[in-house]
């Protein structure tokens, strides 16, 4: 059984160490963070070994990077860049209960939390984070770094460009695209293209502002986030 550690101590991190539990493929063993108050305690029962650098130490161990929130959700993105792991490091992990169809394809470093959806033909890049109860349709395409926080829905053909971000229960229509490190506020109704970059809210979405520096700063990045998809 391959060994696992989970980069990150928070809640989406708690939330992977529980699916991979519960999947019972790899072996957990524990997480690392860069908050010091952490190292030598335990998160749910799973130690803290130490900082993220530690995975240079446990070679033998897959990774995957459990960090971001809507202030910053480029944070996966910087830290794959800082540890410049092979892309073989990577474990995906998929919660027993997630209905991922044949035809779909989900890349490395990604996390599929319980009972999401990918319908037919969907396609999931590296180091994205699928909450519980999202659902992806036919010929959706979600970037590197993505997230999609727990139950939003995509609409067929819908493309999510690299590090964007649908918040918890927004909807997007079919055939749209939401733009690179682009935000989608909780709850939000998606009918038109959302450009690269951008906060958008409501019903129907509508902009509210410009992202904030640090997730802005990944636009001009090319930080590798696996093989292509
Ligand atoms: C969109 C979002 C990033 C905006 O946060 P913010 O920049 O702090 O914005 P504020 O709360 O100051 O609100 C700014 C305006 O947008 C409106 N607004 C904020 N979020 C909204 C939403 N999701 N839908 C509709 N309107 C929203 C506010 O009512 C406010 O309007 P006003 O200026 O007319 O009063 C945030 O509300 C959001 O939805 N984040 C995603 C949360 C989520 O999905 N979490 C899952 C984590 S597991």
């Amino acid at each position: 059984m391959n060994e696992l550690l989970i980069i990150g101590a928070g809640g989406f991190a708690r939330e992977t160490a529980q699916a991979v539990r519960d999947a019972g493929d790899l072996k957990l063993l524990g997480h690392l963070d860069d908050d010091t108050s952490l190292h030598g305690t335990e998160v749910d029962g799973v130690p803290v070994l130490g900082g993220c650098d530690l995975v240079h130490d446990r070679s033998a161990a897959q990774v995957v990077i459990c960090v971001g929130n809507p202030r910053d959700y480029a944070s996966r993105a910087r830290l794959v860049r800082r540890l410049g792991l092979a892309g073989d490091r990577y474990a995906t992990v998929v919660h027993p209960t997630a209905a991922v169809s044949s035809t779909s394809h989900v890349g490395p470093g990604s996390v599929l939390l319980a009972h999401c959806a990918l319908t037919a033909a969907v396609r999931v890049g590296a180091h994205v984070a699928v909450m519980p109860h999202v659902v992806l349709t036919h010929d959706d395409v979600v970037g590197d770094f993505a997230t999609l926080a727990s139950g939003a829905r995509l609409g067929g053909g819908a493309r999510l460009e690299r590090g964007a971000y649908v918040g918890a229960g927004a909807l997007v229509r079919e055939g749209t695209t939401v733009g690179a490190w682009s935000l989608v506020g909780m709850g939000s109704t998606v009918l038109g293209d959302v450009p690269p970059g951008e906060i958008w809210a409501g019903n129907p979405a509508r902009r509210l502002r410009a992202a904030a520096a640090p997730v802005l700063d990944e636009l001009g990045t090319r930080t590798t986030g696996g093989p292509a998809t």
